[in-house]
């Protein structure tokens, strides 16, 4: 039969003590909330009136119910008051020795039918339940930030953990309204495990200075649809804690992606420990407050007004390839008012091409999202030729020609004897080197990458590529076409994978790494990466959508030039790809699109 659960104890009240006492607290249990000392306890209790006096506001909790929370929680800063707790979850500082003297303490003062949880995010669950003289009462309680907001819970159970006590902790956790994963005890759990090594190689780019705080986090919003950027993210977490959790990953996997980024144990030691001390990698209002400030890194709110626009020298456009990626960069541009000249092998394809861009604009017209003269004006504005001469007189040209590094090259070495001088040369390669095809010109200062998303009408993000060779100015007219196009440009380096690819097909690759050890199916990861981390997909949904075969292309391509043993492709991958199992596209790849959707992968 299962438990009865009546008052819940929560040791810790801070960033994640506090969303947990609050989880309880709503869900009509006595909560008794424990505390170092009374300056701590009156934060504590600060920061659940911060996050109920927000529910108020937006009309999800009345004044009453605020007022009958309150009262089912006792504020207390004695350990001795969770004698009557059915249940204690902790959450103190990522610390094993201070976790395993709590729990040594709690042993001896709750009844012997009571569950202890942590919330740990990476220590041994194991570790800390022998510090008691009842490890087989003890469980991991892994809350998601912000707990009140976030579904995931994943129930940690050691070898020596009673199923009752699984059991009874995944029950409560439904009681709640969360939804539970039970999984075994090692450190990262599932959602941290390949969430922490993205975000450690996110404070890697920044600290190298490789494209700034914003355009890092704005890559993965606008390029992945995450619902914050890692560094932003990382700011909520708390880099203490961040940095505790990476050291002891770190420690278990001896994987150097986990060895925490130098800057951050600089930054905690500078007390930027993200939101909760208003200093993070950016500035708040306030300590506690989500509230960015402007700081000395916040880029500039515009042009001053009397500098000349840079985006004014283009007014005609050439898009070279027939492609979905050149057909949906024809419409942005024809879209925005340019003038666009596209050139695809034949007059067949420039017939493809046009109807292409014509489907899509009437798409656009049926779903209200254009009139139908701005269709017409769109249109008005192509001129298709299957030859190359026709580029002449662009003002900026796009290349979207197929994945390979002779082609590109043979094609930017014919725009450097056609186009006229000044005039732009873009790629939008994904993974080849900008610089490679800038010295197949002699004007290499004018090239630059523009890599936009698929689909380009509606993914605003274009990621500028700038070489060791780009000009200043041709990095500014890029970035001022950008803006017209209503498009968010991000300015990065000219290194494999750029931003998004480099730091999200890492992450996808080590999912595949922990399928292979079975340490979780590939439904209860996916499940853990939308439910823990609100990803609109999970990472095998996403491997299916995008590709086994073009995952492992870039994946390679990320290994090669970085060498770091921690990106060599999955074994997993590399077989699935050689069995033709390629994703949706081949209806078949970690999941099944028979008439089933089943793992395909459970081996
Ligand atoms: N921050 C996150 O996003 C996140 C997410 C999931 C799990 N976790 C885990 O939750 C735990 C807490 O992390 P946090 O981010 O809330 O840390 P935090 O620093 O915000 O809060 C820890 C709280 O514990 C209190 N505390 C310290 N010693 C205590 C004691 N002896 N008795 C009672 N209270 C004590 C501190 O005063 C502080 O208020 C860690 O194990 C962490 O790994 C964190």
């Amino acid at each position: 039969m299962a438990r009865e659960f009546t008052t819940i104890g929560v040791v810790g009240l801070g960033t994640m003590g506090a969303g947990i006492a609050e989880v309880f607290a709503r869900s009509g249990f006595r909560v008794v909330g424990v505390e170092q000392n009374d300056d701590w306890l009156a934060r504590g209790r600060g920061h659940l009136e911060h996050s109920t006096d927000r529910a108020v506001k937006r009309g999800k909790l009345s004044e009453g119910e605020q007022r009958e929370l309150f009262d089912r929680i006792t504020f207390t800063t004695a350990l001795a008051d969770l004698k009557d707790a059915d249940l204690v979850v902790e959450a103190v500082p990522e610390h094993l020795d201070l976790k395993r003297q709590i729990f040594a303490e709690l042993d001896a003062i709750v009844p012997e039918t009571s569950i202890l949880a942590t919330n740990t995010s990476s220590l041994s669950v194991t570790e800390i339940s022998v510090a008691t003289h009842h490890p087989a009462r003890v469980a991991g309680m892994h809350f998601f930030n912000p707990a009140p907001v976030l579904k995931l819970v994943e129930v940690v159970r050691t070898v020596v953990t009673d199923p009752a006590v699984v059991a009874d902790v995944e029950s409560i956790a439904r009681r709640v309204g969360k939804t539970p994963v039970v999984i075994g005890d090692k450190a990262g759990f599932i959602a941290n495990k390949l969430l922490f090594g993205y975000l450690n190689h996110a404070v890697s780019m920044y600290e190298g200075k490789y494209a700034t705080r914003e355009d890092i986090d704005a890559a993965m919003r606008l390029g992945c649809g995450l619902p914050m950027g890692p560094l932003a993210l990382l700011d909520l977490i708390g880099l203490d804690t961040a940095y505790e959790i990476l050291d002891t990953m770190y420690r278990q996997s001896r994987d150097r992606l986990h060895a925490p980024a130098p800057i951050l144990k600089q930054m905690v030691t500078a007390g930027l420990r993200g939101r909760k001390t208003g200093r993070g990698f950016y500035a708040y209002e306030a300590p506690d407050s989500p509230t960015v400030v402007p700081d000395a890194l916040t880029p500039p709110n515009g042009e001053p007004e009397d500098a000349p626009d840079p985006g004014e020298r283009v007014r005609t456009v050439g898009v070279v390839g027939s492609g979905t990626m050149a057909v949906g960069i024809i419409e942005v541009f024809a879209r925005a008012g340019y003038d666009v000249v596209y050139v695809a092998r034949g007059t067949e394809k420039v017939g493809r091409v046009r109807a292409a861009v014509e489907r899509s604009l009437d798409k656009s017209v049926l779903r209200g999202k254009i009139e139908e003269a701005n269709r017409d004006d769109a249109l008005g504005r192509l001129t298709g030729s299957p030859s190359l001469d026709d580029l002449s007189d662009c003002d900026l040209v796009v290349e979207a020609v197929v994945e390979e590094l002779s082609v590109k090259q043979a094609l930017f070495a014919t725009f450097d004897e056609i186009c006229k001088p000044g005039s732009v040369l873009a790629t939008t390669t994904s993974s080849l080197p900008v610089v490679e095809l800038a010295m197949a010109t002699s004007r290499p200062a004018d090239v630059v990458g523009l890599h936009f998303f698929n689909p380009a009408p509606s993914m605003r993000l274009v990621e500028v590529v700038r070489t060791v060779a780009t000009a200043d100015e041709t990095a500014a007219t890029a970035l001022a076409v950008c803006h017209r196009l209503e498009k968010h440009p991000v300015v990065c380096g000219d290194r494999a994978g750029f931003i998004v690819n480099a730091l999200l097909f890492p992450y996808l690759n080590d999912a595949v790494k922990m399928l292979d050890a079975n340490y979780a199916s590939a439904d209860d990861i996916d499940n853990a990466m939308k439910v823990g981390c609100g990803y609109p997909m999970g990472p095998f949904e996403l491997l299916d959508v995008v590709g086994l075969d073009v995952a492992l292309a870039i994946q390679r391509t990320l290994y090669q030039e970085f060498r770091e043993p921690g990106f060599a492709p999955a074994p997993l991958l590399e077989h699935l790809v050689t069995a033709g199992y390629l994703g949706r596209k081949a209806g078949r790849g970690f999941h099944d699109y028979g008439d089933r959707l089943t793992s395909a992968a459970s081996h």
